[in-house]
């Protein structure tokens, strides 16, 4: 199907769940703006750009002021912010194929926008132009209407799906750049910018800040600087790009020849348990309860590994794997890398917060066709997350002395993009980035 067919039904489908949420939250407008830019404190100079993830959703039109005026019933409205500029450029809006989707008002003012908006009865407002919003009367981002919001976006239409493959098509270009540059012994800098260039975009305009961390610095989870040092022996490399707003959220870990062997084999480890976990992304599992099961194998591994000395259902009973896999094994993946919704019970706005043994868990929704999560289990040689159980009574059923030579290699990770479907999980990263 053509994207402009997708992104028509994609369009129909978000505006059926508008009606149904209007309807369950008494409102009858729903206004978004595509957001006001965010200026740095005592200083003229601008964050980049991130168009509202709400307002995304429905229109692909990038950039500040815009505004939608969406209604049940009604074709949606889109305000667009058009101003004649001689300091930035302000591109013409051109012939986009998601135009013929809306009615169109081009305002060169704020005051012209918001006349376009007037004063909507029961009309709420999604967005961070709170004076305009709230001069327009409008009840400014109720909870209530926001979760169901949320709700919706977590169930991707075929449209999303499409933009996020082609992400994912751009990343594994970036991520083959990212390793080749890496095994012929370039720094992080130079495999940070491998990656942009063979995406050929922007580094703002990537996912996410991207992580390249060689060796040690591949056991901070979010790592974001880029060191000169050449000589790493392994690099987790997490990165993803984006198509028309929609990420792809990837990560490899790859080891030149001189890494030690024991740590390959849990490089290897993880990458077949990650491979099995990705099967385990299907409809009506409650997600907590593959995470409890990456834990398990986690576990398995480092038994295997003779690092740790206890059978995997008393290691992760008594949390001896926790300080190796601190974090969740995934998030929903959608307009945002960490996507909404995933503590959510039901639309109403119920939540559905993570066990307290694993609160770093953004995900506690009970899989459906429509999910899209990311899976990514990973084992790390953190010292301060190792330390309480060196010191503890449990440390007998720690190998210290493997655990201290690995730990100057960092740590494993390995992150794919999975789909539930009615027909089992879809691997969207796999067919485009085999390893
Ligand atoms: N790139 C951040 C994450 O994987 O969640
Ligand atoms: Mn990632
Ligand atoms: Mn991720």
């Amino acid at each position: 199907m053509s994207l402009i067919n997708l992104f028509h039904d994609h369009l129909s489908e978000r505006m059926r769940w508008i009606a149904t949420a209007l309807e369950a939250t008494g409102f009858n407008t729903l206004i978004i703006s595509s957001g006001e830019p965010f200026t740095y404190f005592a200083d003229d100079q601008e964050a980049p750009f991130n168009t509202n993830p709400h307002f995304r959703h429905y229109c692909p039109l990038e950039g500040p002021h815009h505004v939608l005026k969406l209604q049940a019933g009604r074709k949606p409205l889109l305000i667009r912010y058009a101003p004649e500029d001689f300091w930035y450029e302000q591109l013409p809006l051109g012939n986009p194929f998601w135009l013929e989707m809306f009615d169109l008002v081009e305002a060169p003012t704020l005051d012209a926008v918001w006349e376009v908006v007037g004063k909507p009865n029961r009309g709420a407002y999604v967005g961070n132009e709170l004076v305009r919003a709230a001069g327009a009367e409008l009840v400014l981002n109720p909870a209530s209407l926001g979760s169901y919001l949320d709700w919706g976006r977590a169930l991707k239409t075929p449209y999303e799906v499409a933009c996020t493959e082609e992400a994912t098509v751009l990343g594994a270009k970036g991520h083959e750049a990212g390793r080749k540059a890496f095994l012929a012994g370039a720094s992080e800098l130079e495999i940070h910018y491998a990656f942009v260039q063979a995406v050929g975009c922007l580094d703002h305009e990537l996912a996410f800040a991207s992580i390249v961390a060689l060796d040690e610095k591949s056991a901070t989870l979010h790592y974001e600087k880029k060191r000169n040092f050449r000589e790493g022996r392994v690099l987790l490399l997490d990165c993803g790009a984006r198509h028309l707003g929609y990420p792809s959220d990837i990560t490899r870990t790859h080891l030149k020849d001189s890494c030690d062997a024991r740590f390959r084999a849990l490089r290897d480890g993880m990458e077949k348990l990650e491979l099995e976990l990705c099967d385990e992304v299907v409809a009506g599992r409650p997600w907590g309860q593959v995470h409890h099961l990456a834990h398990l194998k986690i576990g398995a591994l480092l038994r295997e590994a003779g690092i740790l000395k206890a059978e995997p259902e008393e290691a992760v009973a008594k949390g001896f794997t926790r300080p190796f896999f601190p974090h969740g094994l995934g998030h929903f993946l959608g307009i945002q890398v960490h996507d909404v919704a995933g503590k959510l019970a039901s639309p109403d706005g119920t939540i559905q917060p993570p066990p307290a043994e694993h609160p770093y868990l953004r995900t506690t929704q009970t899989l459906a066709p429509g999910h899209l999560i990311t899976v990514e289990p990973g084992l790390y040689f953190i010292p301060m997350l190792l330390r309480p159980f060196r010191e503890g009574e449990h440390a007998s059923r720690f190998d210290w002395k493997q655990i201290d030579e690995l730990t100057p290699l960092g740590g494993i990770r390995i992150e794919d993009n999975v789909l539930v479907t009615e027909a089992g999980p879809r691997n969207l990263t796999r067919k485009h980035l085999p390893a």
